[in-house]
């Protein structure tokens, strides 16, 4: 299985993935956990590039797509391929919210690169930590330096949360909304239980 973790910025998304792992790996799952932009050399070089240097949109889509199309190559089809599950903080969703919502280039766009890189593949199931930006912004506010998307006015993560829904509404079979916005021990319970309906 390829299990994707998505939603915006301060959701609480990296703990939650811990939840996630932990769960998995209780249930005797072999899993190999890694993110994106990043999980390999180049990816993580590229990270620091698009999260720090000023640069144009369609930049920004190309770079990211090519950190993934690394990844892929790499790390995420070598896995798949060994039997393993693969656990991935951010994937392709994540370049249709930012990329496509964020900054506003075309969907198609996205569309091409994502057959480009990976079309014979999609995540089996993608878990979308969703709350108010609003709230994600109180919480950004108190963790220290902000990056090139973690700076952006609110209403750019607004667009990025409405890009996110538009596709959970679009797959239901594979996009899982949790909310985010409540306790955590609430969400990781419903994670916990989540995990048993779709590990071994
Ligand atoms: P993030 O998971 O938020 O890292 P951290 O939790 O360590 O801050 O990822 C970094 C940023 O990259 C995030 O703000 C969203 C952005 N991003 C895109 O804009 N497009 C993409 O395709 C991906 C994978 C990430």
């Amino acid at each position: 299985m390829f299990i994707t973790i998505e939603g915006i910025d301060g959701g609480g998304k990296s703990t939650q993935l811990d939840t996630v792992a932990a769960a998995l790996r209780a249930r005797g799952v072999s899993l190999v956990v890694t993110r994106e932009p990043g999980g390999t050399p180049l990816g993580e070089r590229l990270r620091e590039v698009l999260l720090s240097e000023p640069m144009g949109a369609d930049a920004e889509a190309l770079l990211m797509f090519a950190a993934r199309a690394e990844h892929l190559r790499t790390v995420i089809r070598p896995a798949l391929d060994g039997g393993k599950w693969v656990l991935c903080d951010r994937f392709t969703d994540a370049s249709y919210a930012y990329q496509g919502g964020g900054r506003g280039l075309a969907p198609e766009r996205i569309g091409a690169l994502e057959a480009w890189v990976h079309a014979d593949l999609q995540p089996d199931l993608t878990l979308l930590f969703d709350l108010a930006p609003e709230v994600a912004a109180t919480r950004l506010a108190q963790a220290r330096g902000a990056d090139r998307f973690e700076g952006e006015p609110l209403h750019f993560h607004t667009t990025v949360r409405d890009a996110y829904l538009r596709r959970a509404r679009a797959a239901p079979q594979r996009i899982v909304v949790i909310d985010a916005a409540r306790d955590a021990a609430l969400i990781r319970d419903e994670l916990t239980a989540l995990i048993a309906r779709w590990s071994p």
